[in-house]
């Protein structure tokens, strides 16, 4: 999972400093899996504290051991639990989540739930695939185990605005016939 997402993940990081680089304090990322993203948000804002919150206590794990050092100098906290274990970060500056949002029974309501932690003009980074463009297995199976997926962005536009935020953006990694993933940047 850590190689494949890898390129995906620190282009999500790149695209939320794009639109909010200055003054980020409190940064959070919900689902950091093996801790790649959390490695790329301790980078890239120097002067945040950064929370990693994870439903599995293996994939903390894995994050603790990758980001081990920022963990010992107190600039990363691990908390497991879902999206209200974030209201440890409020008021957040950027929440992240990758490869998230498949998992979520009520996107709309998690997506709410993460505003209400989220300073003013705060930001949602949702990364995320389209069904089209995933591994033919993930096709298969994320239905089967009651995920969900996502045929269009449009769908996931509507979920954002559902939730209450204002400013609601799409960019595209890779081509367009070919894209390579997605992050929606939503503003509180
Ligand atoms: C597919 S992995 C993605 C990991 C990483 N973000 C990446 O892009 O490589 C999903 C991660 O989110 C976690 N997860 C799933 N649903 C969650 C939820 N509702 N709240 C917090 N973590 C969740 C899983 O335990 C797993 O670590």
């Amino acid at each position: 999972m850590a190689k494949g997402n890898a390129q995906h993940t620190r282009w999500v990081v790149q695209q939320a400093a794009a639109r909010h680089g200055d003054g980020v304090r409190h940064v959070a990322e919900l689902g950091p899996g093996p801790g790649l993203g959390l490695e790329a948000l301790l980078a890239q804002f120097p002067e945040a504290h950064v929370w990693g919150v994870d439903l599995s206590s293996v994939m903390l794990s894995q994050s603790r051991k990758r980001n081990q050092s920022a963990v010992t100098a107190g600039r990363l906290t691990l908390l497991e639990g879902g999206v209200p274990a974030l209201s440890a970060s409020e008021p957040a500056d950027i929440v992240m989540a990758n490869h998230v949002l498949y998992f979520w029974q009520d996107p709309a309501a998690e997506m709410a739930r993460i505003r209400g932690f989220l300073r003013p003009g705060g930001l949602l980074a949702l990364g995320y695939q389209l069904e089209a463009q995933m591994p033919a297995m993930a096709q298969r199976r994320f239905p089967r185990a009651g995920h969900k997926l996502y045929a269009a962005d449009d769908e996931v536009t509507r979920l954002a605005a559902a939730a209450g935020f204002g400013s609601v953006t799409q960019v595209v990694k890779g081509s367009a016939e070919a894209p390579e993933g997605v992050v929606m940047l939503a503003t509180a």
